[in-house]
């Protein structure tokens, strides 16, 4: 009889993986808060919350239990003619939630698609204030930062950073004017940038207070606030991509709270179910809704999914903001935001680490070798090396960052930390 991994083998062609050397992939049979348990009964702490989305902790009996009563109820329905009680319910919670201004939530269904909707959002309010449908818009460029990650389909690609993810597509990719995340030193050049090309520009696109995909990079709250300023001067619209660092990550529910200036566009995915079922949500502002208030059908935002507010998705979210309530999840993200900088302390000396950083739940650092990006396999020996010791950690290159849901324990993130000095020792 052949085995889960050799029918996987033969089957199943798995994300960001080689077909020629696939690395084996584990059998999980359940999840329990913190813990993958694999077919063999082997627990493993998922130090990343299964690709940043599991918040609460896997199998949490409560989203569970909602999840089911959802699903006796209602598992799906066309979102055009017809609504439900938890797309509704989700939509006024969350616009209570997300920082002031937010009239309206459009719901898709994952990560990516909540940037397209942003971006497509807000290149079509240009298009709709134009006079005349035949002419393009003349603000029609986006703005977005070096070393971004917005996603994986082809919009999203474009406004992400030119990497290796994207190196097969890029002459098919649309243009972006690519600018530095600010720092002490280039702000004002950088803002010069946006102004310079702001006729053109429709929107500007960026992940507040951290790029994940990008290099776990942490950069200032008051330096975005400068370029979002410049923004609202020049009439560019904002796009806060807050798909990694919505729901607490960044230690407040949403990073943006955190910057003076708000967006006029926000999209959120991961942690918006708990990590339990794929949900995207973009919400904008009035400015936004204002020029798609027409009776002029070519002016409508033809964009859905066939999954577009999932009932059991939108049920999933609803009982994932409970438990940030019930269970004082806030709370929880400033623990291990302290813990985390007490370790960044002990271990930011070592000769191995370079740039040791934290923000909310997540710290991360370069281990020192010689060369620095994606493709360094260092990462792949990190995770074999931690997998021994029962902990999952996937570094992206030689970064290394440990994100876990937010109900591990004191002790279960000090046998993660004690786990990563092990292996910085000689
Ligand atoms: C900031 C950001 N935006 C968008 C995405 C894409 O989300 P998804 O993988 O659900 O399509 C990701 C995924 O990692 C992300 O980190």
């Amino acid at each position: 009889m052949q085995s889960l991994q050799d029918k996987d083998k033969r089957y199943i062609w798995h994300p960001y993986t080689s077909l020629l050397s696939p690395v084996v992939p584990i059998p999980v049979a359940k999840g329990e808060g913190v813990y993958l348990v694999d077919e063999a009964g082997n627990r493993y702490i998922d130090a990343v919350s299964s690709w940043w989305v599991t918040i609460h902790g896997h199998a949490h009996p409560y989203i569970a239990r909602k999840l089911y009563e959802q699903a006796m109820q209602l598992e799906q329905v066309i979102f055009t003619q017809f609504t439900h009680r938890p797309a509704v319910e989700l939509a006024e919670r969350l616009i209570s939630l997300l920082p002031a201004g937010f009239s309206k939530v459009f719901y898709s269904d994952n990560g990516s698609t909540a940037v397209e909707v942003g971006v497509k959002m807000a290149l079509q309010y240009w298009w709709n204030k134009q006079p005349s449908p035949e002419q393009p818009p003349q603000r029609n460029k986006i703005i977005a930062f070096n070393k971004s990650y917005h996603g994986d389909t082809f919009g999203t690609m474009s406004l992400s950073d030119r990497s290796v993810f994207t190196l097969a597509f890029r002459d098919k990719l649309f243009e972006v004017i690519f600018i530095d995340v600010p720092d002490a030193e280039n702000t004002q050049a950088v803002q010069q940038t946006m102004i310079d090309q702001s006729a053109q520009v429709a929107a500007f696109i960026y992940e507040p207070l951290l790029q994940g995909a990008g290099g776990m990079n942490v950069y200032q709250a008051d330096l975005l606030d400068q370029l979002l300023v410049t923004c609202r001067e020049h009439d560019i619209i904002c796009i806060a991509d807050e798909v990694m660092t919505g729901f607490g990550r960044t230690g407040s529910l949403f990073a943006s709270e955190q910057v003076p200036t708000k967006p006029d566009i926000i999209c959120l995915s991961k942690g918006l179910t708990g990590g339990t079922m794929a949900l995207g949500v973009t919400a904008c502002t009035e400015k936004i809704t204002a020029a798609f208030q027409t009776t002029d059908r070519l002016k409508t935002f033809f964009h859905g999914h066939s999954f577009t507010a999932n009932p059991l998705a939108c049920a999933a979210s609803l009982a994932s903001l409970d438990l940030f309530t019930t269970e004082q999840t806030l709370e929880k993200v400033q623990r291990i935001a302290n813990q985390h900088l007490s370790f960044a302390q002990k271990i930011k000396k070592h000769p191995a680490v370079k740039n040791i950083r934290t923000i909310g739940t997540i710290l991360a650092f370069e281990y020192n070798s010689e060369s620095n990006n994606y493709l360094n396999n260092i990462g792949q020996h990190i995770t074999a090396f931690m997998l021994e010791r029962n902990i999952y950690l996937r570094p992206l290159g030689n970064t290394v960052y440990i994100m876990p849901p937010y109900c591990i324990t004191e002790e279960e993130l000090e046998r993660v930390y004690g786990a990563v000095e092990e292996y910085l020792e000689p």
